[in-house]
């Protein structure tokens, strides 16, 4: 299983917490951009073809920054630069990250044509209070509204949700739970907010405009995780959740460690030669990006040792109840390893089943600091 990630940079707004590589969009030359895309696409598309594994696409990814601000027509001719370089399975998933703000009726049908099956909306959070504490520039009830509407179009919507947000109680956090499982969803992401350094909710919240999110989380995650499964989700990632059959393909990619390509600024890309394994980063300034493709994209390829792989499969696996392949760590690390296994087994934080390396409950609650003590 391999993937294509596509990261479009821009937004209509900066929302005060998020720290992603995102700029306000103004004027831009469409055409011009989709075909750097294309560019790259062409490029990255020589380490898929060097494999030559039988290998196909199985997910197609369009995160931002807003991706749903490209017009139908773009996403169609990224699409087709896919095809173009790459062997795509018959049932790729292809997502979209979409704000409601940029949503309508018709946009969805229009998305839903271009080949999109899988919807992403950044819904935040149902209390308008809270909304515009996170710079978000729609309503409660139109976040709401576009689920539905989404839903009526699409069979696979997924949304955004984030909670431990400055003020907000465990009490209004269970009451937007409720209204969350009864929507027409197939697939929830429950991020508890982090507040990056250099935003505008960090710089707020140093000079007393907005209290800090509360510190004792555990209480948050475990109602998050009780109210939800209750609805019928499935967690099978720290903070996603899915229906029977929809877990999201692109992000299970990750979290199993698969080859995927990357092109946008800022995105990255993890691909094999040789047997080994590389990382290709793309510069974040979108003027130089566009520079650096315009000069041939020379990808700056950084090799992967074995310790870094060893620690990003146990950081990806170890989100997950799929967990991690024990037999996988390379034998010089066996017994350091093992023997913090069995400190996590005695605490009850995790258990080894048909030699994985899965966390329980009481571990996801403290899957920080359990990478932290294993890598
Ligand atoms: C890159 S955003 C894309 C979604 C789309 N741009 C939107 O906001 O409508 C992906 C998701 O990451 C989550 N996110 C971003 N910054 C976060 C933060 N500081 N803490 C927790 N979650 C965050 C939000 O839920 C967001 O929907
Ligand atoms: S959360 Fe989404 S819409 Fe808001 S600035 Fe970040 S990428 Fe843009």
């Amino acid at each position: 299983m391999s993937s294509i990630y596509i990261h479009w940079p821009f937004c209509n707004s900066k929302c005060t917490y998020c720290n992603f590589y995102s700029i306000v969009q103004e004027n831009l030359d469409y055409n011009a951009w989709v075909e750097r895309y294309s560019k790259v696409l062409s490029k990255m598309s020589l380490f898929f073809r060097s494999n030559s594994k039988n290998e196909v696409i199985t997910s197609i990814f369009f995160g931002g920054g807003t991706p749903s601000l490209l017009p139908e027509n773009c996403i169609c001719k990224i699409l087709d630069s896919c095809a173009k370089y790459f062997v795509i399975d018959d049932h790729v998933e292809i997502t979209l990250e979409a704000n409601p703000c940029t949503l309508n009726k018709h946009k969805l049908q229009s998305l839903k044509n271009t080949g999109i099956n899988r919807l992403s909306i950044g819904i935040q959070s149902i209390n308008d209070v809270n909304l515009k504490m996170l710079g978000r520039k729609h309503s409660s009830s139109e976040g709401l509204d576009m689920v539905t509407t989404a839903s009526d179009i699409f069979d696979n919507v997924s949304a955004d949700f984030i909670y431990n947000i400055p003020g907000q109680s465990i009490n209004e956090w269970g009451d937007e739970l409720k209204v969350i499982s009864s929507l027409p969803l197939k697939h929830v992401s429950l991020y508890e907010l982090i507040v990056e350094d250099g935003t505008k909710m960090s710089q707020d919240i140093q000079c007393n405009k907005i209290p800090m999110p509360d510190q004792d989380n555990i209480e948050f995650i475990t109602r998050t995780y009780e109210v939800i499964s209750n609805a019928g989700f499935t967690r099978y990632e720290i903070s996603n959740f899915a229906k029977q059959n929809y877990m999201c393909r692109h992000s299970l990619s990750y979290w199993n460690y698969d080859e995927y390509y990357a092109a946008g600024p800022s995105s990255h890309a993890r691909v094999m030669q040789d047997n080994k394994k590389y990382t290709i980063e793309q510069v974040c300034d979108t003027n130089k990006w566009l520079k650096w493709v315009d000069s041939g994209c020379n990808f700056n390829m950084v090799e992967l040792t074995d310790i870094d792989i060893l620690r990003e499969k146990l950081i990806m696996g170890l989100r997950t109840i799929f967990g991690l392949d024990i037999t996988e760590i390379p034998n010089q690390y066996n017994q350091t390893i093992c023997d913090k296994i069995n400190v996590l087994q005695k605490n009850n934080l995790a258990k080894l089943q048909k030699n994985r390396l899965i966390l329980t409950d009481e571990g996801f609650i403290r899957l920080n600091k359990i990478v932290e003590y294993l890598a």
